[in-house]
């Protein structure tokens, strides 16, 4: 049995999704701060909130899941500089203190959702594991201390676990009546879509000279089924007695703004209204990630890497669901 904490979000759901197909048992604890109650359907739900240990000692009482699977985090990086200490609060204590249950319980393994924010500025791309990890954000440094603390409870307590990087978590699950809420929504592709719907105001290039092919910067895009699958692979690692590791995680190839914006202009046969203005301090010109590790590892290969289709995915849930669950 697993416990998916944060799973009433956007990637957790999606590994709901991908448990439920595998007959894997599992619960999900989520406090619906942002999450979504609809998003799971079909899967048990605690409402509750990691930070308090009753909660999480209580859940991991009753259900003795053999292996905990981490989503439950804020991940904005602009707010995280507005506002730090909820980041600490949320995404570093909040660990700590399902981690200390955990080890109360003797449940020894852990799915951890970190992020391509843990490298930086990059200094070379595609960013391998060798890479330096140097956060520029809180947000970074809260998931790069996280990765910190597992090193540290593997050592001491024999928790063991998989870090996952991923990098631009992108589409839906085809089919299955799940997709991207975020509120607010800062990521590139549901942004494009909702403006060509006219839901949002129009989009704006931060930046067109940066060193890229067509000055826009340059993201990887990992569709969030593939990222699904990549837990269950993990998960077997860690049952299979594998030992701890991070991996990166992204589509395999680079794209533009211009380019992504393109293809919603292809896939959904509607403009995107949008104009260019200045760069963002702090944005890297490209993030790109090397997944060969998982490849070789885990046998890991991204099913969907085609942006047209990663988009079509993301349109499918996006316009038959303007409004996100609301609609
Ligand atoms: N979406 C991406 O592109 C992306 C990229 C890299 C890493 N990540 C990481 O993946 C994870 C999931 O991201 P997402 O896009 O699905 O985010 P999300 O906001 O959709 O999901 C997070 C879920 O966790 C829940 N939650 C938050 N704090 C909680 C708490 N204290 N107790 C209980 N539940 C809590 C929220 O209600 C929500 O359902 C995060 O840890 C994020 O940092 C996401």
């Amino acid at each position: 049995m697993v416990l998916v904490v944060g799973g009433a979000g956007y990637v957790g759901s999606h590994v709901c999704h991908a448990l439920r197909a595998a007959s894997e048992p599992h619960l999900v604890l989520d406090n619906l701060e942002k999450g979504h109650r609809q998003a799971v359907e079909g899967s048990p739900l605690v409402v509750g909130d990691i930070r308090d240990p009753n909660t999480v000692k209580r859940v991991l009482a009753e259900h003795m899941p053999d292996t905990v699977m981490h989503f439950a985090a804020c991940i904005e990086v602009g707010e995280s500089v507005r506002d730090p200490a909820k980041y600490y609060w949320n995404n570093l204590y909040g660990v700590l203190v399902l981690l200390e249950a955990m080890r109360e319980a003797s449940v020894e393994r852990f799915v951890f959702s970190s992020t391509a924010a843990v490298f930086g500025e990059p200094h070379y791309v595609p960013i391998d594991e060798n890479h330096p990890t140097c956060p520029t954000s809180p947000y970074g440094d809260t998931k790069l201390a996280v990765e910190r603390m597992l090193r540290a409870f593997d050592v001491a307590y024999g928790i063991r676990s998989v870090a996952l990087r991923y990098f631009n978590a992108s589409g839906a699950q085809p089919g299955a009546n799940i997709g991207e809420d975020h509120d607010p929504e800062t990521h590139l592709i549901p942004r494009a879509i909702l403006a060509a719907l006219g839901r949002v105001p129009p989009l704006v290039v931060f930046g067109t000279d940066y060193d890229t092919p067509d000055g826009t910067c340059v993201r990887d895009y990992v569709h969030v089924s593939d990222l699904a699958r990549a837990h269950l692979l993990a998960l077997a690692h860690l049952r299979a007695d594998g030992p701890s590791r991070a991996f990166n995680l992204g589509g395999g190839e680079g794209r533009s703004v211009r380019e992504v914006i393109e293809s919603v202009e292809r896939v959904s046969g509607r403009k995107v209204p949008h104009s260019f203005g200045d760069r963002r301090p702090g944005d890297p010109a490209r993030l790109v990630a090397s997944s060969k590790l998982i490849q070789s590892e885990l046998g890991w290969r991204p099913r969907f890497v085609d942006i047209d289709e990663i988009v079509s995915h993301a349109w499918v849930w996006h316009s038959a669901h303007p409004e996100g669950y609301r609609s």
